[in-house]
């Protein structure tokens, strides 16, 4: 039995570095998704040193070439793929700062722009590059990172959360990317997920965050790692369910 073989976009720190770490203690062989050779490596050299069988994958989810090279690589070295995490993620906003975003109402069209460029757009690109290669797995998983800042739940039990437009309005595209994936690939071993990590400190939010990296890398790997009676077309956190 070869090695599962998984993919996690945005690799080179933060959640997605930490996803590798876990999947790659689990022994999978982990592909290092980075736009940036050199931190790309330097990530995948890291893992490599602990021991894991982590490899450097350029790959700008933004960019159409580089995700057609990865595909093709992927294909060359590993013939097919059992876990994709769409984790590379951005916020044009200074989400450290809540207050230093624009109101809705004053929000640039082009902040939107760029958060739905990556976010949704590359995740849109990623997947569909990648999908024949899930679909030769006996059990692909795809992971669509998201957040509770993408829920549209008006709960007044659910705690506030931060008005960002560009970057919620991406997670909440995200979401809905999960669900129409889950639906396409009904009835197939490939589960579709979206994961809520919970507020973490990375560069994302200028290392705010109340929980640490390796806690909401957990979240993710979970998802990365379900059962065959797992959910699909799911948005999990730590907690349970998240309302869409
Ligand atoms: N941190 C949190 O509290 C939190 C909560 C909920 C959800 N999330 C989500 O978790 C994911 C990871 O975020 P993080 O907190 O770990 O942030 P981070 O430390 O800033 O990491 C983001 C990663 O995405 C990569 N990236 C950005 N644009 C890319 C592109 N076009 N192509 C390839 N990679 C790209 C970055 O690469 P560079 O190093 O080259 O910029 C970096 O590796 C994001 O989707 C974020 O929305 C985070």
């Amino acid at each position: 039995m070869t090695a599962q073989i998984a993919l996690i976009t945005g690799a080179n720190k933060g959640l997605g570095f930490e996803t590798a770490r876990i999947l790659g203690r689990e022994g999978m062989t982990v592909l290092v998704g980075a736009r940036s050779a050199d931190l790309g490596e330097k990530a995948a050299a890291t893992l490599a040193e602990e021991g894991l069988d982590a490899r450097f994958v350029h790959l700008d989810v933004t960019d159409a070439a580089s995700v057609e090279a990865a595909a093709k690589r992927i294909e060359a070295e590993h013939g097919r793929l059992d876990v994709l995490v769409n984790n590379a993620g951005i916020t044009p906003t200074d989400a450290s700062d809540p207050a230093s975003s624009p109101p809705p109402s004053s929000v640039s069209p082009d902040l939107v722009r760029m958060a739905l460029e990556t976010n949704v757009v590359g995740v849109v690109a990623v997947t569909n590059a990648m999908l024949p290669l899930l679909r030769r797995s006996p059990a692909g998983r795809i992971v669509n990172v998201s957040s509770n800042l993408g829920s549209l739940t008006t709960d007044p039990s659910t705690p506030p959360r931060p008005n960002l437009l560009p970057y919620n309005t991406s997670k909440t595209a995200l979401n809905a990317l999960t669900v129409a994936y889950a639906g396409e690939l009904a009835g197939t071993p490939v589960k579709v997920n979206s994961v809520a990590p919970g507020f973490c400190a990375t560069d994302l939010n200028g290392h705010t965050g109340t929980r640490t990296p390796a806690q909401g890398a957990a979240v993710i790997a979970g998802a990365a790692v379900l059962g065959d009676d797992g959910p699909t077309g799911a948005f999990i956190s730590e907690d349970g369910p998240v309302p869409w």
